[in-house]
């Protein structure tokens, strides 16, 4: 492990040449391109980042909350499969990895989460989720909260909530989807729940099922006071209602429970899995009851939910040995200590526009305000801070309703001293940005 070593302005004369030539041939709207972003990787090892100015950088967010047990770690078990089989026929003559994989996934799961479908995205994983509680509960209305994030496919993208996202594709995003407010606190957690009670009241001939993150990523590192899933789960029990879990970015591990469900001691109909899980390959599961799975029927030859891409080898090899690393070095539990750690050292931060520090795990959030007492999201100091940590080799990303909250979810070997070492240059940073604000405003 190294800490950052830049040696060039940044972004560097090859990433600012790589930036033009992507300009060229990408479509528009898809890479932000700007005089301070992007650098263009070439390497990754660990928590370590070369990019092609062989400036070194520190990933803070796991290149979006995947890289957990470390960028390369699946390496080795994906050359060996690459060896032997690259690519497969997932639904028709499927490679023997994929059942080994989905064996050892079995084995760490709740017993009645048994029966499997593999995607590539996060976003297929909630379709494939949609659709199994379609066919299942024949009803295809859904409960999905404010600012939760579900991917951008059109079926996800109906679950997913910020306007950013869906005002474009409005006209085809049928639903009925009802998106409730997300609790981030104990007073919040009864209007939460009256709303849902009356969404169900005023719905129940339509509604199949709630999706929810047990802590929103995306939507601002939120974390729902104690007892919400729970109520949520008895909600689901009461009304024959499936609950679906999207633990695409909190699974295995990251919020220092191998599943964020066992902070609350329950267990959902169905479970969304990504990221973590590929090593950095494209996998992502839905998991249910055998009960609930076969309502899919028997497939005929014509499977009536498949993909090219799904059950692919390399995928499986990466995620047996991801399996493997997190039970055999116990990462769930350093993870909760380690994320302790770092929480503690990021309440030491001094700033006027820090509202809170929170989190679980190593997920974990900076909500940034104008002003304490207004609690105006700040955004354009968090997008300030995330260029600035750049220069300063840190990789770290926005999110929130605003995009006003710094998003920190490195990879689960980070030591004790980078963690220090980050938060000195994080007070840095904050000296100078808090200068900067009352000079100029920003
Ligand atoms: C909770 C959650 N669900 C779904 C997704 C979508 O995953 P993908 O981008 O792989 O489609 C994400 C992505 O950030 C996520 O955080």
């Amino acid at each position: 492990m190294f800490l950052p070593q830049i040696k060039t302005a940044i972004p560097g004369p090859q990433s600012l040449l790589y930036a033009q030539k992507l300009a060229l041939i990408e479509s528009s709207g898809i890479t932000y391109l700007s005089d301070k972003f992007p650098v263009f990787w070439q390497k990754a090892n660990g928590i370590n980042i070369w990019d092609i100015d062989d400036n070194c950088f520190l990933d803070l967010n796991s290149a979006f909350g995947v890289a957990g047990p470390g960028h390369g770690n699946a390496s080795e078990a994906v050359r060996e499969q690459a060896l032997n089989l690259i690519h497969g026929m997932g639904d028709v003559h499927p490679p023997k990895v994929k059942v080994d994989f989905m064996e050892k996934l079995i084995e760490i799961l709740p017993a009645n989460l048994n029966k499997i479908i593999l995607s590539c995205n996060g976003s297929d994983a909630c379709e494939s989720a949609l659709k199994t509680m379609q066919v299942y509960t024949k009803k295809s209305g859904i409960i999905a909260f404010e600012y939760g994030y579900h991917g951008l496919g059109y079926g996800a993208l109906d679950l997913t909530h910020k306007p950013h996202f869906r005002k474009p594709f409005e006209q085809r995003l049928s639903g009925p989807t009802f998106h409730a407010p997300y609790p981030s606190c104990e007073e919040e957690l009864a209007k939460s729940l009256k709303i849902i009670k009356e969404i169900i009241e005023n719905n129940k001939n339509i509604l199949g099922g709630i999706i929810v993150e047990p802590i929103q990523g995306r939507g601002g590192v939120i974390v729902p006071p104690k007892g919400f899933l729970k109520e949520l789960r008895n909600l689901c029990d009461k009304n024959d209602l499936l609950l679906i879990l999207d633990e695409i970015y909190t699974g295995f591990g990251r919020t220092g429970k191998m599943f964020a469900f066992e902070h609350e001691n329950i267990i959902p109909d169905l479970l969304c899995l990504g990221k973590t899980i590929g090593g950095g390959l494209p996998l992502s599961i839905c998991v249910g009851s055998s009960e609930i799975m076969s309502a899919w029927g028997k497939s005929n030859g014509e499977a009536i939910h498949t993909s090219t891409f799904l059950g692919n080898p390399l995928a499986c090899a990466a995620g047996l040995h991801i399996l493997n690393e997190l039970q055999s070095k116990n990462w769930p539990a350093l993870i909760d200590e380690r994320g302790q750690y770092f929480k503690d050292k990021l309440q030491t931060l001094k700033s006027p526009f820090i509202k809170e520090i929170r989190g679980k795990g190593l997920m974990l959030g900076i909500e940034l305000v104008k002003d304490l007492n207004t609690n105006e999201p700040f955004t354009d100091l968090a997008n300030h801070f995330t260029e600035e940590c750049l220069q300063r080799g840190l990789i770290v990303l926005t999110s929130g309703k605003a995009g006003h909250v710094i998003s920190l979810s490195p990879p689960f070997m980070i030591q004790k001293e980078t963690i220090d070492f980050v938060i000195e240059q994080f007070q840095e940073i904050f000296i100078n940005l808090n200068k900067t604000v009352q000079k100029f405003g920003i």
